[in-house]
């Protein structure tokens, strides 16, 4: 059997973050300058069934009877077997460039490859629908409350407008867009920043769901200048959903200072991007301003700052099958 390999892109969340738990919408990209990648490849002379793992980049090399079921890397290949009685011997091999635990979607774009790598090489290749469902599954076992959309994202890598619940939304990107993606350097899990939004929207419900409805505003009106190529003015709606997300206590200082960097060195709108208090944050930048931008952000202590362009897919679809529940 010739090896195999899939890859799945990076991702950054354009506006909506923690709302989008809660029901509002929010719009998520692709990033395809960072990837993970797994390959699969049989292992001649194994036993039968025999699954060897390796992922170097967190020193994990071993069969996958040894790890933790519930371990995302056991979790997607197990779920990509679902109902294969004798699977051949195989070794699955993952590697990524995206950065871990900063709001990139790492986990999620792991889980996809290693879903359609694994899947594909025992000749039950998994629709786009199905890899969405079981990479969804792996992130419920980590994230607590996922509301799905990095799994969704990084699936059909197209910029979504997604809406927890409903039929998936393709946007169609009328312009292209540029952003810088600043690293704090900071990881912070997201399900931490998740569950202390939950903690203080339990005490206060009111109050956090108008944040969450404004925020929900935001990305509407998102949508609509991303759909009508009014790209400049996403710079003010990025500054006031990073308001509201201060308002929700998932900012921190080094974050604020990205932001603060990026604006000041002349970026068009700035907000950090994820599940916050560290991880990434997102400058949106005329292409002639990249270089003073990305400047100003390493000297504003960013570990590392990758430029992107958001391109669109050709028309808006509705992909007719529905996300998280
Ligand atoms: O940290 P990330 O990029 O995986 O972002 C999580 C986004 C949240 O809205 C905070 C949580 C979620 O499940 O949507």
């Amino acid at each position: 059997m010739p090896a195999i390999s899939a890859t799945a892109p990076g991702k950054v969340i354009l506006f909506g973050e923690h709302a989008v738990v809660y029901g509002q919408p929010a719009i998520a990209v692709p990033v395809r300058d960072v990837a993970a990648k797994a390959i699969v490849t049989a292992a001649i002379g194994a036993p039968q069934g025999r699954i060897q793992v390796e992922a170097p980049d967190i020193g994990v090399s071993t069969n996958l009877d040894a790890l933790d079921p519930t371990a995302p890397l056991a979790a997607a290949v197990r779920a990509a077997l679902q109902g294969v009685s004798a699977p051949p011997a195989f070794k699955v091999r993952i590697t990524s460039t995206i950065p871990v635990a900063g709001g990139l979607g790492s986990g999620a774009a792991v889980s996809v490859a290693i879903l359609r790598a694994v899947s594909a090489f025992i000749g039950k290749p998994l629709s786009d629908e199905k890899v969405n469902e079981f990479a969804f599954a792996v992130e419920k076992l980590h994230h607590g409350t996922p509301s799905g959309i990095d799994n969704t994202v990084i699936t059909f890598a197209k910029p979504i407008f997604y809406i927890q619940g409903e039929a998936i939304e393709t946007l169609r990107v009328a312009a292209p867009f540029d952003l810088l993606i600043a690293d704090t350097g900071v990881s912070t899990p997201t399900r931490l920043t998740v569950g202390d939004v939950r903690t203080a929207w339990e005490r206060e419900p009111q109050r956090f769901e108008a944040l969450f409805a404004e925020i929900g505003q935001i990305a509407r009106l998102a949508r609509n200048a991303i759909e009508t190529g009014k790209t400049a003015s996403l710079g003010p709606l990025m500054d006031e959903n990073h308001a509201l997300l201060q308002r929700l206590n998932v900012s921190s200082p080094e974050l604020d200072g990205l932001v603060a960097a990026a604006r000041q060195a002349g970026a068009l709108g700035a907000k950090l991007s994820g599940g916050g208090r560290g991880g990434n944050m997102i400058a949106l930048v005329e292409p002639s301003m990249h270089e003073a931008i990305a400047t100003a952000l390493r000297q504003a202590a960013a570990k590392s700052v990758i430029a992107t362009t958001v391109l669109g897919s050709r028309g808006a679809e509705a992909q007719g099958s529905k996300n998280g529940n």
